[in-house]
């Protein structure tokens, strides 16, 4: 396994929780337990990646603009979970904006998968890209508990 099929691996179950939580009932617990994974995972994930993945990807002179963006839709994304995270999950108003921050994952991994991984396999050693799962295997859960506390 490399750097990049662990990040896939992260990027299939978002979408499939985002799948998940737009077909819950409104004020189920069943959105609740959703969202409440949802949120740490994207948060967990878009940290450590930053961390193992993207910290190394900016070393890259042509790789910079990549990581860069990147980080500013993480930044993004951010501002909305914590939008939603204050709001109410039974309203209109709370899946509207769901379904803003769903549009935008999906189009964040999509881009990292179609358009960030090939510049990062050029740059990137592919051994380094394999050293890589262990350093985001140990981050990801450690940021999780920061989320979670
Ligand atoms: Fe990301
Ligand atoms: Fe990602």
């Amino acid at each position: 396994m490399n750097i990049y099929t662990r990040l896939k691996k992260d990027h299939d179950k978002q979408r499939e929780l985002c799948e998940n939580i737009k077909s819950t009932y409104s004020g189920s617990q069943n959105r609740a337990d959703l969202w409440e994974e949802l949120k740490i995972e994207l948060e967990a994930h878009a940290a450590a990646e930053e961390q193992v993945f993207y910290s190394a990807l900016m070393q890259k002179p042509d790789g910079t603009k990549e990581a860069r963006h990147s980080v500013h839709e993480h930044q993004e994304m951010t501002k909305i979970i914590k939008e939603l995270d204050a709001m109410d999950q039974s309203t209109d108003i709370w899946e509207k904006k769901f379904e803003k921050l769903a549009h935008e994952v999906m189009h964040h991994v999509d881009e990292e998968e179609a358009d960030i991984f090939p510049v990062a396999r050029k740059v990137i050693d592919s051994e380094r890209a394999k050293e890589m799962v262990e350093d985001f295997n140990t981050r990801k859960p450690a940021e999780a508990e920061k989320q979670s506390a």
